[in-house]
């Protein structure tokens, strides 16, 4: 069998992605591989691909269509694309020796094997995702900031969006198992745990018996000493309720950043994308979470161009993208995905016209984000420090709302906590400094 020495991997879409390459990374080094950044040194090029909108998909497709030729090089594609496209992926691309699930990361060493042994193309994909994955095997790069995966799937079926799809039902992980990799993580020098899950707020509820809800996730993680801020994403607004916003309040490392995407700002549209919530409703629990926590920074994703969406309930969803001052916002042109229930409608909205209203949009978000950075400075933040700056003296953070942060000081207060003065800002970075 011949022996794979080297590997390149390359990620694309969101952070469970990245956590998964960060778990293949450990599962790929215990064989006794070794990560290199040159894509024609490796024995092995495996790429984690995302399917949530086409452009994501076409930049994998573009990627892998120049690979021209394997040059005795393995091929692997794993991600949201293995799920979606499965044995189609071997067709369109004949040079892919394996195709690896979401649900099936855990298997990666017995594909390669199998690769190795039959030299025939190998598929891996289930629908369903069985909590037996090693999570401590995980090799990250950053030495202050971690993923942690919470609850993988989703069950709520938004008409537009395939994940439902791809990575299958809610499946809760253990809370003993949570716990333990957060504390072993804090152990190692960790200072900030993002908890993941397509709809953290959904965590326990496919385990009734288990009597564990995600505020109370929460309680019990503040708890671990040393772990200094707790971040976590993303909320569906149906599932946020009083409990959650008052553990906000209440548990010194969880900060006050929730990402709570309004999608669009009709009710009509918000219906046809069967996101369960009315405007109102909406509007009702941001009331609430501000009055609860008062310095709360919000984030959301919005889709423009959804399918018979008109100028005015684009115009509904400009209003209200403008009365609820996010703090961080990730802006969407609707994209058509196979097999979710909006592909049978008519995408009706001209790319043109999707654009045009995804700039509005985009050019409201820059105006009230200055505003917003106008307002912060003059202030002192906390600031967690994640690493050096390329900057010679200079070190990066971010403060508890997810604002970054540049500002002088020594190298080992990396991972520490500072007192930091906002003086002025750069694009999307403040600058500070030490009083
Ligand atoms: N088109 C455009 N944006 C989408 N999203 C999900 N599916 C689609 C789609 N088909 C956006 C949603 C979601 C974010 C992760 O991606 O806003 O919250
Ligand atoms: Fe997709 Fe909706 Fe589930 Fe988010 S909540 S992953 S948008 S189906």
């Amino acid at each position: 069998m011949k022996k794979l020495k080297t590997f390149f991997l390359r990620t694309y879409g969101c952070q469970m992605n990245e956590l998964d390459s960060e778990i293949m990374k450990g599962l790929l080094e215990r064989r006794g591989m070794q990560q290199v950044d040159d894509e024609n040194n490796a024995d092995l090029l495996l790429f984690n691909t995302c399917s949530i909108r086409d452009l994501a998909e076409r930049k994998v497709m573009g990627k892998l269509g120049q690979l021209k030729g394997k040059k005795g090089r393995f091929i692997g594609v794993a991600g949201c694309m293995a799920n979606s496209k499965k044995e189609r992926l071997f067709k369109k691309l004949p040079d892919i020796d394996f195709v690896i699930g979401t649900n099936n990361i855990s298997d990666l060493d017995q594909v390669l094997n199998e690769v190795l042994e039959t030299g025939r193309p190998t598929l891996r994909v289930s629908d369903q995702f069985e909590e037996h994955l090693d999570y401590l095997i995980a090799k990250r790069d950053d030495p202050v900031k971690a993923f942690v995966s919470i609850i993988r799937g989703c069950d709520k079926f938004c008409t537009y969006c395939v994940v439902p799809y791809t990575r299958g039902k809610e499946v809760s992980r253990p809370l003993r198992d949570i716990v333990e990799e957060c504390q072993k993580l804090v152990d190692k020098g960790y200072r900030e745990i993002t908890l993941l899950g397509q709809n953290v707020n959904s965590y326990g509820r496919d385990q009734p018996e288990w009597r564990v809800r995600f505020h109370d996730l929460l309680y019990y993680l503040d708890q671990i000493k040393g772990l200094f801020r707790i971040r976590f994403m993303t909320s569906h607004p149906v599932d946020i309720h009083v409990e959650l916003m008052k553990a906000v309040r209440d548990l010194p490392s969880v900060c006050e950043f929730i990402h709570f995407p309004l999608q669009a700002g009709s009710n009509r549209i918000l219906k046809k994308m069967h996101r369960m919530y009315t405007v109102e409703e909406y509007l009702e629990k941001v009331a609430q979470l501000r009055e609860l926590v008062p310095h709360v920074a919000l984030g959301t994703d919005i889709i423009v161009g959804f399918p018979t969406e008109t100028e005015e309930e684009f115009q509904e969803t400009y209003d209200k993208f403008q009365k609820i001052e996010y703090s961080v916002a990730f802006l969407f042109a609707y994209s058509a995905r196979k097999g979710t229930p909006a592909f049978r409608w008519k995408d009706d909205v001209s790319e043109e016209e999707k654009k045009r209203r995804l700039q509005r949009l985009l050019k409201l978000y820059e105006e009230m984000a200055k505003a917003d950075k106008e307002k912060m400075l003059g202030q002192e933040v906390e600031i967690l420090v994640e690493s050096k700056h390329q900057k010679k003296g200079y070190l990066k953070g971010r403060t508890r709302c997810w604002k970054k942060v540049i500002f002088s000081g020594p190298d080992q207060w990396v991972g520490s906590l500072q007192k930091v003065f906002l003086h002025g800002y750069s694009h999307q970075t403040f600058l500070g400094e030490i009083r």
